[in-house]
């Protein structure tokens, strides 16, 4: 295990009233030990294909890296069109592991593509990708799970059109990837009618759980990152996730203390990476935790309402933004911080004689004072007896993140087999596509479209 878990702050001796009794461990082990079953009897069945990815066939890994790395070899620009499950992850890991100003750097020193991650039906971000993009040397992963998402479907039939203007049908094919569920749906019709590499996702695998499988790893090799090693960091946190003993397994550990705060009004979770290279991992956290866990009803078909709102906040930044209502609003919040111990560079604070002042940062460094302001932070929020957590990663690579990845799936996986929720649905997101299918005028969408019309808005109340 290469990640370290402080959960000090998250305890009454810490914070007093608000924080969560050593004994509680005791009085709730049977409910722990059942939702530490459940997850893990089931794993590699129904819904819960994901725990098996990081144990995925060597043979499959290598050909991905090596047909994908060739891609990326050939590519000046690699653009990955998908959304929600089929987007975030690829873009939190790839935002964690490339250089922080990665598509501006000279081809020589970038050693890979430039990434386009286009999550958005925004028709000017459309127009601008066009703008910037030079078809002939870029290459576009479709990614949809269910193949029917009408922002992908959209976006790639304009992309497609538009590379088969500039290049030819026979050429343009060569430009896309498809990654989606094999046998099933639009997308994958498409695909083998117009001979696309394609890769699959496995069906028990949901979009936010994906990004281990060919959803993430075809961009990952694309850019030359190492797979393997993500895999083997996720291997790590899916052997931890097997401890059978609480307080040595981070997902369980974490889960139950989330789930604790929640019983005690905190319905706010917010991830804070202390780390520019780790801000989209918040992304990825917030759909996971969302779509997973906020539910109308619970497995026993009972109305129950249950979630914990995550939220983003970047350290330092919204330390001058955010802080200061976590330190003094309600008591209804619990933060994660993630920290990097060894930044993958040292920037030192110019000892500058000719200035005379700001002797107190002089000589200093950022990496210094990045982390002295998280223990600030963490040290303000203790103070105020506001719950907080810290993840530790000994540096920012390949198998740290692989790591994080796993343990934040397995602890959603923990945390919704606690509360008795289907983790793994999400209906209210599925209203809301077939909303747009019926007013798009898809169909067998026809009742819907009556639905839709039926819920407009009353004039009497728009001014
Ligand atoms: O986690 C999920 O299942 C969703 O957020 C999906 O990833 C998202 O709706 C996109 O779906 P699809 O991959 O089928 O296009």
């Amino acid at each position: 295990m290469y990640l370290k878990f402080d959960y000090n702050n998250m305890m009454q001796e810490a914070i007093g009233k608000e924080g969560i009794l050593p004994k509680e461990f005791d009085k709730n082990a049977a409910m722990i030990e059942a939702a530490r079953k459940t997850v893990l009897d089931n794993r590699g069945k129904g819904w819960q294909e994901w725990c098996d990815l990081p144990f995925a066939p060597e043979s499959e890994i290598d050909e991905l890296i090596s047909y994908c790395g060739a891609i990326g070899k050939k590519a000046e620009s690699f653009v990955i069109l998908g959304i929600g499950g089929s987007a975030l992850g690829p873009l939190s890991v790839a935002s964690a592991l490339l250089h922080l100003h990665h598509n501006e750097l000279p081809k020589e020193k970038r050693n890979a593509p430039k990434l386009y991650v286009e999550d958005n039906v925004d028709p000017e971000r459309m127009a601008s990708l066009l703008d910037v993009l030079d078809l002939k040397t870029a290459y576009f992963n479709v990614i949809t799970k269910s193949g029917e998402t009408s922002e992908t479907l959209s976006q790639f039939l304009i992309l497609y059109s538009a590379l088969k203007k500039e290049l030819g049908e026979e050429e343009a094919k060569k430009h896309i990837i498809v990654t989606t569920t094999i046998g099933k749906g639009t997308l994958y019709n498409v695909a083998q009618a117009e001979g696309f590499k394609i890769y699959g996702v496995g069906k028990g695998v949901g979009g936010r759980f994906s990004v281990l499988s060919p959803v993430g790893l075809v961009a990952f090799a694309a850019l030359g990152l190492d797979v393997k090693a993500m895999l083997k960091g996720a291997a790590e946190a899916a052997k931890s996730a097997e401890e059978r003993d609480v307080k040595k397994n981070p997902a369980l550990l974490t889960a139950f203390l989330q789930v604790k705060a929640m019983e005690n009004g905190k319905n706010i979770s917010v991830l804070m990476p202390y780390a520019d290279s780790l801000k989209f991992m918040a992304d990825f956290y917030c759909q996971l935790w969302a779509e997973s866990l906020g539910k109308a009803e619970n497995l026993n078909g009972k109305t129950v309402h249950v979630g914990q709102t995550p939220a983003k906040a970047l350290g330092v930044t919204d330390q001058h933004s955010q802080v200061q209502l976590y330190t003094e609003g309600p008591f209804d919040k619990v933060v994660t911080f993630l920290a990097v111990e060894d930044f993958r560079t040292t920037v030192v604070i110019s000892d500058d004689k000719t200035v005379n002042a700001c002797d107190f940062l002089k000589g200093h460094t950022l990496n210094e004072l990045i982390n002295a302001e998280r223990k600030a932070t963490e040290f303000a929020l203790k103070k105020a007896n506001r719950m907080n957590f810290t993840i530790y990663l000994p540096s920012v690579n390949e198998q740290t993140v692989g790591e994080l990845l796993m343990y934040f799936m397995y602890q959603t996986a923990f945390a919704g087999a606690m509360l008795n929720i289907d983790t793994f649905n999400q209906p209210g997101v599925e209203e809301g596509k077939k909303a747009t299918f019926a007013m798009l005028g898809r169909s067998g969408y026809e009742a819907k479209l009556e639905e839709v019309n039926a819920a407009v808005h009353k004039k009497d109340y728009i001014i």
